[in-house]
């Protein structure tokens, strides 16, 4: 049976992952803080806990052994590089030909080749401005760990999920390379659906070194 890590498993995508995964049959080694441990009560003797931050090696190391697919939610809390400190320890820890799936929005660009409509660009930088002033997120953080993770010669897929909203999937969403893309253009996507397409890209071997950007269709 296929064993997956999901590192910051308590937040509300990191939930919805534990549930695909256990769908999936799949068994879950889940990382999440320790204070944090209670959201993850109605999951209890059906996955295995790491708790610990997300950017400290020693508990990812211990979470990812031996896993075929590491899913990784990158948030740049705070101003002390968490978003690259996560991607880091899981680049460094897990095994040669372990996938890894990332999260992240649609401002993250890799090839810089994204074409943003202007009142998207203004949000980006005025939310950036006043979180990082209130020394809250670094959204700069983000666009460090996913540089890391591009560098990177591994088996990763980065996802970059359109604006989000709650309720029952509605399906797999579409996706592009580029956001721009009309495909992608309603720029709204299910949780629960953002979720899915991370599961999802792990057995899709076409996803591998690319950074699709998702929207529901
Ligand atoms: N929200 C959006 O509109 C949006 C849009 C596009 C893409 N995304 C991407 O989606 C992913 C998850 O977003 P989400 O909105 O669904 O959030 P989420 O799943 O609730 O994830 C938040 C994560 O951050 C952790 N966290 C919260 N406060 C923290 C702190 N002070 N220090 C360390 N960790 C902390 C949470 O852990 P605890 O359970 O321990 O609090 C949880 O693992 C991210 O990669 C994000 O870039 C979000």
């Amino acid at each position: 049976m296929e064993t997956v890590c999901i590192v910051g498993a308590s937040g509300k995508l990191g939930q919805y992952l534990i549930q695909h995964a256990l769908d999936k049959g799949w068994q879950v080694n889940a990382v999440c803080r320790s204070q944090s441990l209670p959201k993850l009560e109605r999951f209890k003797g059906r996955i295995s806990l790491f708790p610990g931050m997300t950017d400290d090696p020693e508990v990812i190391s211990r979470a990812v052994k031996g896993c075929s697919a590491v899913l990784c939610i990158l948030m740049p809390w705070g101003m002390q590089n968490y978003a690259s400190g996560t991607a880091n320890a899981v680049l460094n820890h897990s095994e040669p030909n372990t996938r890894l799936i990332f999260s992240c929005g649609w401002h993250i660009s890799r090839d810089r080749k994204d074409k943003y409509p202007w009142h998207f660009k203004t949000m980006v930088k005025v939310f950036g401005y006043i979180a990082k002033t209130l020394r809250w997120v670094d959204v700069e953080d983000q666009v460090t760990a996913c540089d890391l993770i591009f560098a990177s010669h591994k088996a990763w897929t980065v996802v970059r999920a359109s604006d989000l909203e709650e309720g029952a999937s509605v399906g797999l969403p579409v996706w592009s390379k580029h956001v721009g893309d009309p495909l992608i253009s309603r720029n709204l996507t299910r949780r629960t659906d953002f979720a899915l397409f991370m599961v999802e890209a792990v057995n899709n071997k076409q996803l591998i070194q690319v950074a699709p950007a998702i929207s529901g269709s």
